[in-house]
């Protein structure tokens, strides 16, 4: 399936901390393929001509061999280049290499979220393409949410009351731009963009902040974000179920 051509920044410089494997995520193996490989696949599948994948700093020839070794996913069509010390500073420094001919419309998607379907990358940049300046896919939130109020005295924390769940969505990659309005955006925001602390989780925070309308389209339970071992284990039942 494919959809109007797009470019995409492919976030992989993660340590993968909480999924606690001895290589960094993205080249953690599912299906006997790394999470970057299926990420890039789907890309290119759903109508990419460029993808700028942010590896970690000392791991990009080994993100480099393991995309060389896959038809299709070699340079000059996919790019590697060092992230940096957030997810926000990767993203950055994926904008800074693609092309300049890349054209008019970036996809940011994660490679922890290596199962997202080709038809919602397609839905993302097609929704771009009829005239959004930022799309993001979003699932309702099922489960009951709770204002979270520390503990001040060493006993339980306490709920501050819960929050009606209606109002809320759960935002996933890919997120869709225009490509001068999510340059615009990481410009404004690269004051913070080296803090953990400070640093925007996704670009859509960065776009709002400038003021700009954020469009929301149906997200997809196969994007999930592989973050622990529990969520690897639903991928690759997933995988095996065809997903
Ligand atoms: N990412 C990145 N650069 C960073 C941090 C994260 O490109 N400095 C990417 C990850 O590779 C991942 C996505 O951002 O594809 C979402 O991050 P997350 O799921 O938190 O991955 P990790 O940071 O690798 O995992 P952890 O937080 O458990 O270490
Ligand atoms: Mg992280």
């Amino acid at each position: 399936m494919r959809g109007p051509a797009f470019a995409a920044v492919l976030t992989a410089a993660g340590s993968g901390t909480r999924l606690g494997a001895d290589v960094p995520k993205a080249l953690v193996p599912l299906d006997g393929a790394p999470l970057v490989v299926h990420a890039a696949s789907r890309l290119v599948d759903a109508g990419a001509t460029v993808v700028v994948i942010t590896a970690p700093a000392g791991h990009v020839d080994h993100v480099r061999a393991a995309l060389d070794g896959t038809r299709g996913l070699g340079a000059p069509r996919v790019v590697v280049v060092p992230g940096g010390p957030t997810r926000q500073a990767s993203v950055a420094a994926g904008l800074a290499g693609l092309p300049s001919a890349a054209g008019p419309i970036v996809l940011v998607h994660d490679a922890a979220r290596a199962l997202a379907p080709t038809a919602l990358l397609v839905r993302v940049a097609q929704t771009v393409r009829e005239g959004h300046d930022a799309v993001v896919p979003v699932l309702p939130v099922t489960d009951t949410v709770v204002r979270f109020v520390p503990s001040a005295d060493g006993g339980p924390a306490r709920s501050g009351g819960t929050v009606d769940r209606r109002g809320l969505r759960a935002v996933q990659t890919p997120q869709g731009f225009r490509r001068h309005v999510l340059e615009r955006a990481h410009a404004a925001g690269a004051g913070v963009a080296a803090d953990e602390a400070t640093a925007a989780s996704d670009d859509a925070s960065l776009v709002a902040a400038l003021g700009v309308d954020v469009a929301l389209v149906d997200g997809d339970a196969r994007a999930l974000k592989i973050t622990t071992a529990h969520d690897l284990a639903v991928a690759t039942l997933l995988l095996t179920e065809g997903a």
